[in-house]
């Protein structure tokens, strides 16, 4: 194993859920702001990044919000809550993000002018995009794209992932892998976290005055870990039952 993956070994190898945080040792919470910037690089569905970061820093809110996480000691005793968020509305600006990325590679130029492939990745962000992640509330527009891939899937192979509801996985896999890089990076910088699903979302959407459309991935606490907060040494199944060879 070379330098570079002993490094990257031992934060994964020393990363534990930490339920009781530290209360006097320093905490940098810029390292917080370092990490949710690596987060934010983080892979995700078609570069949508349908994520978005709420930092709970004022002890008051901490307190506030840890009620709505049943009072969990991760929450309780954390010196900084992060909530990672789907706005699930907001996939109209982030495709037009990406069609602006992009018309400006190709130097702004009118679609008619470019060649096949340019062309054919602007009209991803400004058709393929809205079309499907558009929603209406009883998932109908879902149920008509299934419909379609079906139909298409006799002549070829298709992403069958087009309901209501496929998009929300698709939306919570990215904010996951973002959640994920967050963690890593916080034990990178000397910080412990825990990941969190065990909460109000209701409650909690209420409290941060967020629409009716976002959704929650997890909260993450954050601080400096003790050994108490860790409860008991890592079980995994053996490999064995989860690694298959194909
Ligand atoms: C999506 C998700 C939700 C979780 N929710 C909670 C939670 O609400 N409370 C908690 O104490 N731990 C929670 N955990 C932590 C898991 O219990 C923990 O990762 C698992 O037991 C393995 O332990 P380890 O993280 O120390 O390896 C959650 C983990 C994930 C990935």
């Amino acid at each position: 194993m070379d330098a570079s993956a002993t490094v990257f070994d031992n934060i994964v190898q020393s990363r534990r859920s930490m339920r009781i945080y530290d209360a006097e040792a320093y905490f940098d919470s810029e390292a917080v702001a370092r990490s949710i910037r690596r987060a934010m690089l983080a892979p995700n569905s078609s570069n949508m990044q349908m994520w978005e970061f709420y930092r709970v820093t004022d002890p008051q809110k901490i307190k506030d919000i840890a009620v709505f996480c049943m009072n969990q000691n991760a929450a309780k005793t954390a010196r900084e809550l992060l909530i990672i968020a789907v706005p699930k509305n907001k996939y109209r600006a982030r495709a037009q993000a990406n069609y602006a990325f992009h018309h400006a590679r190709y130097c702004n130029k009118p679609i008619e002018e470019l060649d096949k492939r340019s062309a054919r990745k602007l009209k991803y962000f400004s058709r393929l995009m809205p079309m499907y992640y558009f929603q209406d509330w009883l998932g109908l527009w879902g149920a008509v794209r299934k419909l379609i891939v079906s139909i298409a899937s006799i002549w070829r192979p298709v992403v069958w992932q087009v309901s209501k509801q496929d998009l929300r996985v698709v939306c919570h896999k990215s904010a996951a892998l973002a959640a994920q890089t967050f963690m890593l990076s916080m034990l990178a910088e000397g910080y412990a976290t825990c990941p969190m699903e065990g909460f109000d979302s209701k409650r909690l959407r209420k409290y941060l005055k967020l629409p009716r459309s976002t959704e929650f991935n997890m909260i993450i606490s954050c601080g400096p870990g003790t050994t108490q907060g860790i409860y008991h040494e890592r079980f995994r199944v053996p490999e064995n039952e989860v690694v298959f060879m194909v």
